[in-house]
């Protein structure tokens, strides 16, 4: 029996941990849209992720990369995509520094060759939406970013972020494609993979290891739990302008010890005396972004409030962490496998 979808919505990075959460969210809240995943596997996904969805009907995955234009021609010719989430990216700030080159191929070409693909499709899209970061404003220690500021972004893979953006509004501004662009805060919630600040503070400490704090600048991000970044970019789907730019933000800035310190007590359950026992100071990159402030009243004009506080989302994340200590180290394990099976199979 064939079932009847009445839209269809391709989430493209949707293995990672963003895109996890949105694939879980559309798949069960929406029965009556078939939601199509591409996302190519990178180190940072664990099959797991969306073990609870992927025996639904109208879930489809396809693994590819979102550079490859033969596929991406064939995807939007073959299925009457109407919505697209573009998520799939680079996304280790740290690592963008090691290794530019694959951050402008997947950021910047790969976003190149989604939106050429979906312009170009028989079946117009009524919706692109661009998941694009606050890190695209640059740091400031006192202005509050609203979206009509302009961008500095000051690290590769905000750089290539910003440039994907504008690629992006170009199609806006010659063919009126319908985009949004969204620029959140940090995200943070379960399943995020180990090398973002909260679950690498919380898998350092699970393996009674310290917490490292990168410098002594007294760094500051402000965080969003997962469920309210999700109910942002499905708002916006449905009452967000095109054309228009979205920050998605919170009033939430913790400082970077104050996150190890508060982490260390719910871990480790030990008093304020023994917390700096946990901590350990090592050397930061030159000129780190202090602090990325925003403003999101565009965004709750239409609606939108964070409804999950600091308190509840780091419970149930930390909460998560510990019901889960395999979860990434298995996924590393899983993925070591295929990379050696691949090895063996090019080397024949
Ligand atoms: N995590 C945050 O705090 C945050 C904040 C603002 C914006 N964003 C943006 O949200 C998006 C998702 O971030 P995340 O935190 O979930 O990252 P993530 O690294 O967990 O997920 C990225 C996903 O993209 C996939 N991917 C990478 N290269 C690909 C390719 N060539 N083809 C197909 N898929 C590919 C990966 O396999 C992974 O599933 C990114 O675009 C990121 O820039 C993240």
């Amino acid at each position: 029996m064939t079932m009847d979808f009445n839209r269809t919505v391709l989430v493209t990075g949707g293995s990672g941990f963003i895109g996890s959460h949105l694939v879980c969210a559309l798949v069960n809240k929406h029965p009556e849209w078939r939601i199509i995943n591409l996302d190519n596997l990178d180190y940072c996904c664990s099959p797991r992720s969306l073990e609870s969805i992927e025996d639904k009907a109208n879930y489809t995955f396809i693994r590819g990369d979102v550079c490859n234009p033969r596929l991406l021609n064939h995807i939007f010719n073959t299925e009457h995509i109407d919505v697209i989430f573009h998520l799939a990216a680079k996304t280790h700030v740290e690592s963008s520094f090691q290794s530019p080159s694959s951050f402008q191929l997947v950021n910047i070409d790969g976003t190149r060759v989604l939106l050429g693909a979906a312009h170009q499709a028989r079946h117009q899209p009524q919706r692109f939406i661009y998941v694009s970061t606050d890190e695209v404003y640059g740091a400031s220690l006192d202005k509050v970013f609203d979206e009509n500021n302009s961008v500095r972004p000051n690290n590769p893979y905000s750089a290539t972020k910003a440039a994907a953006e504008y690629l992006v509004r170009s199609y806006w501004d010659k063919y009126k494609f319908p985009i949004i662009i969204t620029r959140s805060n940090n995200i943070y919630g379960p399943r995020q993979y180990t090398e973002k600040v909260i679950p690498r503070f919380l898998t350092l400490l699970q393996m009674n290891k310290k917490c490292t704090i990168q410098g002594t600048l007294p760094k500051s991000r402000h965080f969003l739990f997962v469920d309210d970044a999700i109910s942002a970019f499905l708002l916006l789907l449905e009452k967000g302008t095109v054309g228009e730019i979205y920050n998605v933000g919170t009033s939430c800035e913790i400082p970077i010890m104050q996150l190890a310190r508060q982490l260390v007590k719910m871990v480790k359950n030990v008093p304020d005396s023994e917390v700096n026992n946990w901590l350990e100071f090592v050397p930061d990159r030159p000129r780190v972004d202090l602090r990325y402030p925003i403003t999101c009243e565009k965004l709750q004009q239409l609606g939108w409030r964070a409804e999950v506080s600091w308190a509840e989302g780091i419970r149930q994340t930390v909460k998560w962490y510990q019901e889960n200590p395999g979860f990434w180290s298995e996924a590393v394990e899983d993925q070591g496998q295929i990379r050696s099976k691949l090895e063996e199979v090019t080397k024949t």
